[in-house]
C-alpha cells in the first residue's frame, strides 16, 4: 500500500489518503530518543540528558465529525475506530491503540474538549527497542489534536500529559524523559532536563566539530521480563528513599552516598541507589564537559554509567555487555546501555571516521557468540515534535 522504503512523511500522508479519501489537513512528526546519560534517574526525580533521533513517527490527520476517532497505522496495517465512552475511563482500548486513545483520555482529563479525528501514523522508530516508539507515538498524535482542536497546551506541560497517557491509561510505570525528549529536544543539543521541576537547558552536542560520531546499536536482545524488572527497580529506589528519610533519591548528593549506605541494611538497595546517585553526579559531569566543548572527555563516564547499571542497578544482559565490551575494544571513546534496560540499544562515541570498524568489531563478537546480527547506525542529536 505505502512505499515502505519511502519517506516516512509521505508514507502517513499516503496513508491518509488511501484509507479515508483526500488530503490531511496536516502532517505532526515526533522523534525517538536515545539517553546520552542518565538512566533510571528521571522517576527519582534527578537529572538525564537525552537527544532526539533523526528517526520520527509521523501522524497525517484531519477532523470528523462526533466524537469518533479512526487511527490506522502502517505498522499493522489495520484501523481501529474508538469512541466517548472508549476514553471514559483507562484500558478500554488495549494494543497499540491504547497509546493513541490513552491521549484522548488524558486531554479530555484535562479538561480540553477533544475534536474527533481521522489520523494515519507512519514511523521510522523501530518498536520495543529502547529508543522510545511509544513517546514518539503518544507525542505526535498530542500535537496532531492539539492543533486540529485549537487546543491550547504549552510545550513545557505536553510532556506530562503524554505520559499521563502511557502511565494511567496504557498502564506503564514510566517517567517523563522521553516524552519530554520527544517534545522537547533541539536539533545539535542534548537536552538536560531536571526531572524534578522540568526545567531544561540545551546543551549544545556538536559530534562533527570534534570529529565523532555516536553509533547506536540494537541489541536485538528479546526483553526479558522488562516491564516487571523496571517496577521493580523503582519500589527499590522509593524503598531506598524512605529508609533514607528523603522525598526521592535525587535529594542524595555524592558526597553524602557513603553516610546513607551506611544506613540501609540490604545489599540490594544499597547498589540501587548508589547507582541512582552516582548516576545523577555523572549527568551533572557529563553536562560540565559539553559545555566547556569538551565531548570526548564524556566517554569515560558514559562507561561508567554502563558499568553501574551492569553492576549495581543490574537492567543489562549478555547481549548489551557484548555490544558495549567490543565496541569498547575496538576504539570507543565510551559505551553505554541507553533506555529501561533488559535488551534495547547501546551507543557508544566513536571517531567519526572509525564509525565502521567499530560496527563491524560489534558484530563479530556477535556472532563469536552465536547472538541475532545487532543493527547499527550513526546518529546525530535531531529536533523534537514539530
Ligand atoms: P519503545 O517505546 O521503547 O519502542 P514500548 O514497548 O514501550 O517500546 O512501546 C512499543 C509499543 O508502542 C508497540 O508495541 C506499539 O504498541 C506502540 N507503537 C509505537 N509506535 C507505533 C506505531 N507507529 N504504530 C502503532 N503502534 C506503535
Ligand atoms: C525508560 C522509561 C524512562 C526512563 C528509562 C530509564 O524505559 O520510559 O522513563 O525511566 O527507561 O532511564
Amino acid at each position: 500500500m505505502t512505499n515502505p522504503n519511502g519517506d516516512v512523511v509521505a508514507r502517513a500522508a499516503e496513508g491518509f489518503t488511501h484509507q479515508y479519501g483526500g488530503d490531511a489537513a496536516g502532517r505532526w512528526a515526533a522523534p525517538g530518543r536515545v539517553n546520552l546519560i542518565g538512566e533510571h534517574t528521571d522517576y527519582n526525580e534527578g537529572f538525564v540528558l537525552p537527544f532526539a533521533l533523526p528517526l520520527r513517527t509521523v501522524v497525517a490527520a484531519d477532523r470528523q465529525d462526533g466524537e469518533q476517532w479512526t487511527v490506522w497505522s502502517e505498522l499493522s496495517d489495520e484501523t481501529i475506530t474508538f469512541g466517548a465512552d472508549d476514553v471514559a475511563e483507562p484500558g478500554r482500548v488495549t494494543g497499540w491503540g491504547a497509546y493513541v486513545a490513552g491521549v484522548v483520555w488524558a486531554l479530555r482529563e484535562a479538561g480540553h474538549q477533544v475534536p474527533g479525528a481521522r489520523l494515519a501514523i507512519a514511523s521510522d522508530v523501530p518498536l520495543g527497542a529502547g529508543l522510545s516508539s511509544s513517546a514518539a507515538l503518544e507525542s505526535a498524535v498530542l500535537a496532531a489534536l492539539l492543533d486540529l482542536g485549537g487546543l491550547e497546551l504549552s510545550p513545557e506541560r505536553q510532556p506530562r500529559l503524554a505520559q499521563r497517557a502511557e502511565n494511567v491509561y496504557v498502564g506503564a510505570p514510566t517517567g517523563i524523559m522521553d516524552q519530554s525528549a520527544a517534545i522537547r529536544c533541539r536539533a545539535g543539543h542534548a537536552l538536560f532536563l531536571d526531572c524534578r521541576d522540568e526545567s531544561v537547558e540545551h546543551i549544545p552536542f556538536d559530534l562533527d566539530a570534534a570529529g565523532l560520531a555516536v553509533l547506536v546499536i540494537d541489541s536485538r536482545a528479546p526483553h526479558r521480563h522488562a516491564d516487571g524488572e523496571y517496577a521493580a527497580r523503582r519500589r527499590s529506589c522509593e524503598a531506598g528513599a524512605s529508609a533514607l528519610g528523603v522525598a526521592a533519591l535525587r535529594d542524595v548528593g555524592v558526597d553524602q552516598l557513603d553516610a546513607a549506605l551506611a544506613q540501609l541494611d540490604d545489599d540490594e538497595t544499597r547498589r540501587r541507589v548508589r547507582h541512582v546517585v552516582t548516576e545523577d553526579q555523572r549527568v551533572l559531569d557529563t553536562v560540565a564537559l559539553l559545555r566547556a566543548a569538551r565531548v570526548r572527555d564524556i566517554g569515560p563516564l558514559l562507561t561508567a554509567s554502563h558499568v553501574s547499571m551492569r553492576d549495581d542497578f543490574e537492567i543489562t544482559v549478555p547481549e548489551i555487555d557484548t555490544a558495549v565490551e567490543a565496541a569498547l575494544a575496538a576504539g570507543a571513546l565510551g559505551a553505554r546501555m541507553t533506555g529501561g534496560g533488559f535488551g534495547g540499544c547501546v551507543l557508544a562515541l566513536v571517531e567519526a571516521d572509525r564509525a565502521d570498524e567499530v560496527a563491524a568489531a560489534v558484530k563479530a563478537a556477535y556472532a563469536e557468540r552465536g547472538f541475532t546480527t545487532p543493527g547499527t547506525v550513526t546518529v546525530l542529536p535531531s529536533p523534537g515534535a514539530t
